[in-house]
This record gives C-alpha cells, structure tokens and sequence, in this order.
C-alpha cells in the first residue's frame, strides 16, 4: 500500500487514513493510494463499511494546486469519485480541520458525513478562478438544494459545521475523538441497515427546478454579484445547469473539459498568481523562521479618529485588550462613539450578535493620558500626518512603555527612520500602514525602517495576521509601495481631463477593467479637502481637484465633488457644472481638448504604475513583483483575476509597456514617464516581471 494512504481495520469497519502533510493535498499519489485502499477494502468480504480520515491537523484540504497545468496524472480525481460513489458498503467521511476543495469533493461522494466541532468546509476554487469539476457542482445542489450550493460554490467561502449540520451537508458533529466516533457511527449504520444515501442519485432538490428553468437563471443571479463576466462563474452556472438535464457522470464529463480549458487562462493564472504571491509576501529577508515574534497581549492606538478607530475595532476584534488615546475627552468619546455604531451597524445586518458586540466593546478602553500605555507590548499611532506632532508622540512613547514594546506609526508619506530617530529604541520602531476602512481593508503595509531589527518586523506580521490582515514588508519612500503607485496614476489622471477625457469616462476605463471603482468616484468617497489640504501644505497643485475643493465640493459628504450626488445617493452622476469647469481649466492652460479612447486612458493610468512599481523594486522598496501585486490587490482594489499590476505588465509584454511610456514621455515631456532601467533591462531580454520572483506560481 502507498505510505501516503493507509488501510487499518477497527472490527467490521475499514479507515482509509490518508496521511500527506501538511494539508493531506490530492496529490496523484496520494489519488493512487486512496483508490488502491478503497478497492481493497469494497472487496474485502470482512470489510462492512468504510470510514474516510485525515492525519494531523486536517481532512484533505485540497488539490496539489502545483500539478495544474501540467500533464494529468491517473487517476484523475473524477475517476477515483466515481467509484467511491458506487460503493456497494457504506461509505462514511470523517472531517476535521478544513476538508476544501478536492478534498470536500470526495467526502460528498460518501453516503456520509461526519465532522469534528471546528470544522469548516467550502469549494474556494472560484477564489483560484476556476471551479469544483470533481462533481462539486453536480452533488453539492442535490444535497442541499441549487441556492445553498450556488451560495457556496460562487463565494468560496468556508462553512462552519454547526451551519453545515443544520443544512443537512453532513450528519453529525462528533465530539471527542474523531476516529472513535466515526467508527461508532460507520457501525451504527451497518446495524441499522440504513440505506445508502448516494448524494448523486438524489433529486428531490433539483425537480422543482427542472418544471420551472427560469428559477435557476433568478437563483443563480442573486449570487454572481461582482463575477459577472468572469470566466470561472459563468463556468460554475452552465455546470450546475447541467444538473437539471444530465447526471452526474455525464455532467462530471463535460466539467473536466471545462476545467482543463480554464486552467491557461489569464483569468485563473492571474489569481493562482496571487494566492502563490500572498504566501510569499511572509517570508521577509533577513527574517528567518528561528526570529521570534513578541509576545502581544495588549496593544495601544494614539489618535481616535478615521484610521485609529477602525485599528482599535481590528484588535477588539481578534481579542486582543486595547487602549486608546486621544487628546480630549470629546475627541475621544467622539471616536469611540463612531466604533460603537459600526458595531451596531453589524449587529443590525445579522453579520455580529449583540453578545460579542459587547465583548468586544469591553476590551476597548480609553484615555487621553499617554500613561495609560505604559503596559502595551505594541502601540500604532494614528494621529494627524504632522511630523512634528508624531515626532513628539514616539519621543513620549519611548519614556513611557516598557523596553520590549514595539512602536508603529500609520503614517501614509512621513519618513519613518526619522520618527524612529526620536526614540532611544530604533530597532523596536516600524510602520504599520492600515487602508481605510482599517476594519475592513486586508492590506497591511508593514514599513521597514533602516535599524528595524527582525524581532520587530516578525512581530508586525505576526500581529498582522492574527488581526486578519495580509501583510507586506516594504521600505521606506514617499508613499511607500501603494500609496506612491497611486500617484503616479492620479497625476496622470488628472492630465487626461485636461487634455479632453470626462470623470466619468477615466473612471468608465478602470471599472471596465475591473476596479470597483475608478479614480475620481475613489476622491469623492474619500474626500477631496484631504489631498488638496495635503497639496497646500506641500506648495503643490492639482488644478481641477484644487477648483472643485476651492468651490466646496468636497465629494460625497457635501453631496458634489467629481459627480453630483442626489440626497444620500453613493453613486454619482455626471455634472455639466463639473464639466464646465474642467473645459475652462483646459483653455486657461492653453491646451485644445481633444476625444481620448478607452485604451489610451487605460493605458496611460496603468502603465505609469508599473513603470513606478519598476522602480520601486529596482530601489529594494518592495521585495518581490508578487509583493507589489499583492498589495494592489487587497489595498486598493486592483481586479484579483488580472494578477495585479506587475503580472498584467507581463501578460501585455514589457517591451510593449516601455514602448508606450517613451511616447508618453516624449508628448507630454515629462521624464517620470522615461520607462524604469529594470524595465527596459527586462524588455530587452524578452523576460517578464515574473522572472524575478523566486518562485514560479504557473
Ligand atoms: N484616512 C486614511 O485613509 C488613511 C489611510 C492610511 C493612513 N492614514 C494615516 O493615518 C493617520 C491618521 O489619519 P486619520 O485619517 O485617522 O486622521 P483623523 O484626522 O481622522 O484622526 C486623527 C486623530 O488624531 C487625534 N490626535 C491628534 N493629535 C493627537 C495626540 N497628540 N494624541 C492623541 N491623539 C491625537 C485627533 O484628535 C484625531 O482624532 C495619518 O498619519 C494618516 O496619514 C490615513
């Protein structure tokens, strides 16, 4: 037998124990061993059912994602589920940990499903850009109905047990021990004689359908939200149709085919891309795997407002006790006022019981002494963008914690070394960039300082992940990784309405390449008033931005900015006022306005970044290419399935990209458009920004 799968007998009762750490992944072994077992023991005469288990801390968590797009290996998954399927025996799955994917795939090809307390199941291959072809999308809506499965299969998100019991997906939850439990259970059903309930000859869920088709298209609507027009969605909706016309095998065919097809694709390789490049983002340089993380048991933010509330909301919400100052009893009574309502605005849609909005509530305490810091083992300060105000804080901070806590600035632009130099303890100082909502958003940029020491640096990603987030270690420049790409689009942006495009046509070119939102719709929910503020204080201009703000149009929250918004509206419409006064800013400077084309904005709002990203890593800001796309991804909305900027850049050729930036520096005579020395470098040796990650993700 395959080490990787073992047969062991508990009485009448066969465990195929499938043991390939560390997430038990479908390797082709491992599909070779669970089939050898599986024959062995169906055709064992003593054998009267069969229990399926993972070792170690999970049940298969998946397919072996590093044999897509190579050669198939037999037995390929579908094969080795349809013969579990036809089990003459019973058939029983035992799950702990995380049984995804492939992994779940097998165990809804059993005629039963147990699972230990704390155990999540799903189908995230949506999330890779492709979709559940080993009879996912056949059993899962013929067990629990086409709503609940389509919820599933579309989102992949995890369930947890509790709710999967609850819709009948499994059995029963056993407490204590697994193994004991399933094997109890295996031998119940056998002294019960209870039928065998094959998932794939179950149709009472799917009848209904098959006499009324237009319900399934209505059903499948109301969970495609933002995958429309995505490849791997509209592949999930034509399999699961199949279910109200082929059978499982049949259907299970046709998916293969899909499957295969979907694999090359851009869409699907983009975000295998990321999912690859996330994991890479936390290895850090000069951060071996024996630095230790410190201890963080309570944390500290100074400043109550946008970000510090939303950073103090991300700690209560991971469990971890948090202080928070500020510098008046109003200010910060105000700023805990505001996280109270979040809270409660979640409590109201269902997604927060009023239980745990309490709990977390109470681990949030407020002060306006900076003494009140003294026990925190991490603080993030989160005051206003001044240097000389943050100066004074780390100077304070330094005197008042202990000589182990590490000290983090928010800081978007400021230099961190020389908030570092403030302290007696520059090694124990970093940034800790949040994005706004800093509940919500994923992105973490961790900035290091020139003397940051590993200790500290492991200390801000561990925290980071504990808080949810997806960090990445970047150096310190103006704007960092995120912030200092995005200027480089937004300066550009504002050079195409000059030159004749329309808010909404610059915006119209992002969203049609996937960004929920393009540049000017972003200002006007962020708030123009705070970059023009930002430009006064730096001597610098943007001539439409400063006319809409010197008018009082501040964005959504005065009702006017780029757009107009009608009372309460989130979206604006176009205002003729807007675009009178962008035509007047063009004839003041003497430029005649001219019609712009989608893919001239595209490109000239996109290709900038790159070619600043280029630069970033030229200069050893950020680490990786992987790194940059991971960023733009979950700070700022870039569209996952095009693998970020830097893997776009290769998927449109780099020669082509350096191309375009020469023209454009020639027109318009700026030199920051002059392609980057690592990009022309790599054009010129027809390689891609893919070649400078240490590891291949396709
Ligand atoms: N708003 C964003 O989108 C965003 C995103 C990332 C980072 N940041 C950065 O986060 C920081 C805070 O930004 P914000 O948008 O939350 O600003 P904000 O104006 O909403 O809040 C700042 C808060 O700090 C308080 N404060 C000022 N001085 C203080 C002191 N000495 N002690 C304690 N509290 C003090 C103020 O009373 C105010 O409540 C800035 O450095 C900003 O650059 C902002």
């Amino acid at each position: 037998m395959s080490q990787l799968v073992s047969l062991v007998r508990d009485g009448n009762v066969a465990l195929i124990v499938i043991d390939n750490p560390p997430v038990n992944a479908l390797s082709s072994a491992v599909r070779a061993g669970i089939l050898e077992c599986f024959r062995a023991a169906r055709d064992d005469a003593q054998v009267a059912a069969i229990v399926f288990l993972g070792a170690g801390r999970t049940f298969v968590a998946g397919a072996d994602i590093t044999e897509f797009g190579k050669p198939p290996q037999p037995p390929v998954l579908i094969d080795v589920i349809a013969e579990i399927d036809q089990s003459p025996k019973p058939t029983v799955a035992a799950m702990h940990g995380t049984p995804l994917g492939g992994g779940f795939e097998v165990t809804l090809a059993c005629h039963f499903r147990v699972a230990a307390p704390g155990t999540r199941v799903g189908l995230p291959e949506i999330k890779l850009g492709l979709f559940p072809a080993a009879g996912g999308t056949q059993r899962l809506p013929r067990l629990v109905g086409m709503d609940k499965a389509a919820a599933m299969i579309l989102s992949g998100e995890q369930m947890p047990a509790e709710e999967a019991l609850e819709i009948g997906l499994i059995d029963e939850i056993v407490a204590g021990d697994l193994r004991a439990g399933a094997v109890a259970f295996a031998k119940r059903v056998v002294a019960e004689k209870r039928p065998l309930r094959r998932v794939s000859e179950l149709d009472d869920k799917i009848a209904p359908l098959r006499a009324d088709p237009a319900r399934f298209d209505e059903i499948m609507a109301s969970h495609m939200k933002r995958g429309r027009g995505l490849d791997a969605p509209k592949a999930v909706v034509e399999s699961m149709r199949q279910t109200l016309t082929l059978d499982v095998e049949e259907a299970s065919r046709n998916d293969r085919d899909t499957f295969v097809r979907l694999i090359p694709g851009e869409q699907s390789r983009g975000q295998r891309h990321i999912f690859f490049a996330e994991r890479e983002a936390a290895k850090v340089p000069g951060v071996s795997k024996d630095v230790k993380a410190r201890a963080v048991r309570r944390a500290a933010v100074i400043g109550a407002g946008t970000m510090g509330g939303g950073i103090a909301m991300c700690f209560a919400n991971a469990g971890i006790p948090v202080t928070v100052v500020e510098t008046s009893g109003e200010a910060l009574k105000r700023g805990l006022d505001t996280v109270a309502k979040n809270y409660k605005t979640s409590v109201t849609r269902g997604s927060l019981t009023a239980e745990e909005m309490e709990r977390r509530i109470g681990l949030m305490s407020g002060a306006t002494d900076m003494d009140a810091v003294k026990d925190a083992d991490l603080v993030i300060e989160a005051v206003f963008e001044e240097m000389d105000i943050k100066r004074q804080i780390f100077g304070a901070l330094d005197r008042i914690t202990g000589p182990d806590a590490v000290l983090a600035t928010n800081t978007s632009y400021l230099d961190v070394n020389a908030i570092a130099r403030e302290t007696q303890r520059p090694a124990s100082v970093l940034g800790m960039h949040f994005f706004s909502p800093a509940n919500v958003m994923r992105l973490l940029e961790v900035v290091r300082g020139e003397r940051t020491s590993p200790e500290a640096l492991a200390t801000a990603m561990a925290v980071g992940r504990r808080l949810g987030k997806v960090p990445v270690v970047v150096g310190v420049c103006h704007g960092f990784v995120g912030n200092r790409m995005l200027r480089a689009r937004s300066i550009e942006a504002e050079r195409l309405l000059i030159e004749g495009a329309l808010p909404q046509e610059v915006d119209g070119a992002l969203t049609e390449f996937g960004f929920p939102m393009g540049p000017f719709a972003m200002g006007d929910l962020a708030g123009l008033d705070v970059s023009w503020r930002m430009r006064k204080a730096q001597g610098t201009r943007a001539e439409i931005a400063d006319a809409l703000c010197e008018a009082g149009r501040f964005g959504q929250k005065t009702g006017k900015g780029f757009y107009l918004y009608e009372a309460g509206a989130r979206t604006g419409k176009p205002d003729p006022e807007v675009e009178a006064m962008i035509v007047g800013v063009s004839k003041r400077l003497g430029v005649t306005r001219r019609p712009i084309g989608r893919q001239e904005i595209l490109e000239r709002l996109v290709y900038p970044m790159v070619n600043e990203g280029a630069r970033i890593l030229e200069e050893g800001i950020a680490t990786r290419p992987g790194d940059i796309d991971v960023i733009w991804i979950y700070g700022y909305g870039f569209p996952a399935w095009r693998g970020g900027p830097m893997f776009y850049a290769d998927t449109v050729g780099l020669k082509t990209i350096c191309e375009r930036l020469s023209a454009l520096a020639t027109a318009s005579g700026d030199k920051r458009h002059e392609p980057a020395a690592l990009l022309q470098r790599l054009a010129a040796e027809g390689r891609g920004f893919a070649s400078l990650d240490e590891k291949k993700s396709a």
